[in-house]
């Protein structure tokens, strides 16, 4: 596979990254996951404003501007031959030696592209059976709406799900759903598309605002709030989104099934009007 690694296109047995990146000593990095269906880029405006945002709140600027960005991105689906599969890219503060200050201006930074193929990405078994979901609290940093590489308690997250025996993980605060482990977390109750408000409390997810717009456009009833567990086990559907999961139907939250405890027909939908408009 090439990867991109700081201006160069190199075999990724070859790129390489220093010791002392801020990346791996203190997660001072975000990163960007954009997918790729029959070759072509998914949200990438989106992805690239909210990498813009990302790396300003941290103190940071784009490495590049977007347009060289997607050049980036479409050569490296070009030369990987991707046809369906995601992107992923980080930017970090990049390397200097370890001070929990940040280094001076000027410090170069980091900037590492690679592709994963995942050939039938967009039919995938979880959307036809539905995702079983856990509630666990939520245990992160309150700067959720910064997409940092702080994976940490997300992942161990996801091996609490794994262990029992679900596959996802979603968190709680105050009693009340943030989302989940990497995708945003949605009921539907009555007809009525339910998901939490934008704040520092979660990702906005790119995936997310594009769905939620296609609701709306579709004359689907869409509200944002927050909403509790106890609720969603008693909503008609549950369903998540994400650029790598796009619309994935939840079935079981808890042990508790989710309506019939089979995917939802507006979550069927919505996935089929996002992966039409996606083409
Ligand atoms: N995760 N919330 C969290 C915590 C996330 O990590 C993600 C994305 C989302 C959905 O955002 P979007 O629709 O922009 O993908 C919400 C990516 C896919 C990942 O970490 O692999």
């Amino acid at each position: 596979r090439t990867v991109y690694v700081n201006g160069e296109y190199l075999p990724e047995e070859r790129a390489t990254v220093s010791i002392f990146d801020r990346g791996f000593l203190f997660a001072d990095a975000v990163y960007e996951v954009t997918s790729v269906l029959g070759g072509k880029l998914i949200d990438f405006d989106g992805h690239a404003a909210r990498l813009d945002r990302s790396l300003g709140e941290l103190g940071m600027s784009m490495p590049m501007e977007a347009e060289a960005l997607r050049d980036v991105h479409h050569r490296l689906v070009a030369e990987n031959g991707i046809e369906d599969g995601l992107i992923y890219l980080q930017v970090t503060r990049g390397a200097a030696d370890r001070d929990f200050a940040f280094p001076e201006a000027g410090t170069a930074q980091t900037v590492v592209l690679f592709t994963q193929s995942k050939p039938g990405l967009a039919d995938s078994p979880a959307a036809k059976m539905g995702l079983k979901v856990i509630s666990i609290p939520d245990a992160r940093w309150g700067r959720r709406d910064i997409k940092t590489v702080q994976l940490l308690y997300p992942s161990m997250g996801k091996m609490m799900a794994k262990a029992a025996g679900a596959d996802d993980a979603w968190m709680v605060e105050d009693g009340h759903v943030t989302e989940g482990t990497s995708n945003n977390a949605y009921i539907v109750t009555g007809r009525k598309i339910v998901t939490r408000q934008l704040g520092q409390e979660i990702l906005h997810g790119i995936t997310r605002a594009a769905v939620l717009r296609m609701a709306r456009e579709a004359q689907m009833e869409v509200e944002e709030r927050s909403f509790t567990i106890e609720e969603a086990q008693a909503a008609d559907e549950a369903f998540i989104t994400s650029a790598s999961s796009f619309v994935t139907p939840v079935v079981e939250i808890d042990g508790a099934k989710v309506g019939d405890g089979t995917p939802g027909k507006i979550a069927a939908r919505l996935r089929e009007i996002y992966l039409e408009e996606s083409k």
